[in-house]
């Protein structure tokens, strides 16, 4: 099997890289990761790969003279790696029309959210107010529409009483990254592919492989709940 070469696009911290890369470690997982490229010079994220051994690009919007240029040199460093897949993982640039439908069913992004919901910024602080039970986040295909494109796989969490933004952020980001190298190694494998604008899940061999691939719920009773609580927050 030939591992598909992965490159990371980050702006900062890198914790859902980091996990990709951690899965990538095992010689089995069907995705390596072969670079990493930042917009920011001081993304926390490029030390991390540093010390494991992985090439890492700075590309800064303000060293292009256009949208255009900046897209040109990111698609010049993939092409660079020798990329067969990119995972946006908290990058914070849309990236233009033209490099991403050149990359589509190519490039794959994590939304700290349930989308279609929340969509852009702030997603944990809007889940809060608009009082959802349930909240998470979503691998998908990226389209030049932002966190638009057909979804690969989501991961559910409970809200609970008495969260705030740090907490339910907090409990997210923990099954982002479980998700994320799921759904990576789904698309490195050709279980999920996008077509015509949907996502195309390959057949699995029974119903109990299915339902743990596509929807990972973390058993809120064994995790951070009592039974009194959930009584309480479930219907
Ligand atoms: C994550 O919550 C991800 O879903 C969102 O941005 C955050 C990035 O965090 N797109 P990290 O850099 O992976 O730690």
């Amino acid at each position: 099997m030939s591992r598909k070469r992965t490159v990371v696009l980050i702006s900062g911290r890198g914790s859902n890289m980091t996990a990709l890369i951690a899965a990538a470690a095992d010689p089995s997982y069907p995705a390596e990761i072969v670079g990493v490229i930042s917009d920011r010079a001081n993304a926390a994220g490029l030390g991390i790969a540093q010390s494991r051994g992985i090439a890492t690009k700075v590309i800064q919007r303000a060293d292009h003279p256009s949208k255009d240029a900046y897209d040109a040199a990111i698609d010049a460093a993939l092409t660079g790696f020798g990329a067969d897949i990119v995972a946006l993982a908290g990058y914070m640039r849309i990236l233009g029309r033209g490099l991403v439908e050149k990359w589509q069913g190519r490039m794959v992004n994590i939304h700290p959210a349930l989308l279609p919901a929340f969509k852009g910024l702030d997603t944990h602080a809007r889940a809060l107010r608009a009082g959802v039970r349930i909240h998470g986040c979503s691998v998908h295909f990226v389209t030049p529409e932002m966190d638009d494109g057909p979804i690969i796989a989501q991961a559910a969490v409970p809200v609970m009483v008495g969260d705030n933004e740090d907490t339910l952020a907090a409990r997210v980001l923990k099954v982002e990254h479980r998700l994320y190298p799921l759904a990576l190694g789904l698309v490195a494998e050709g279980k999920a592919r996008m077509e015509k604008g949907h996502t195309v899940l390959a057949h699995f061999a029974d119903d109990a492989d299915n339902a743990t691939s596509m929807v990972m719920a973390p058993d809120p009773l064994r995790e951070e709940s009592d039974l009194e609580q959930l009584a309480r927050i479930t219907p």
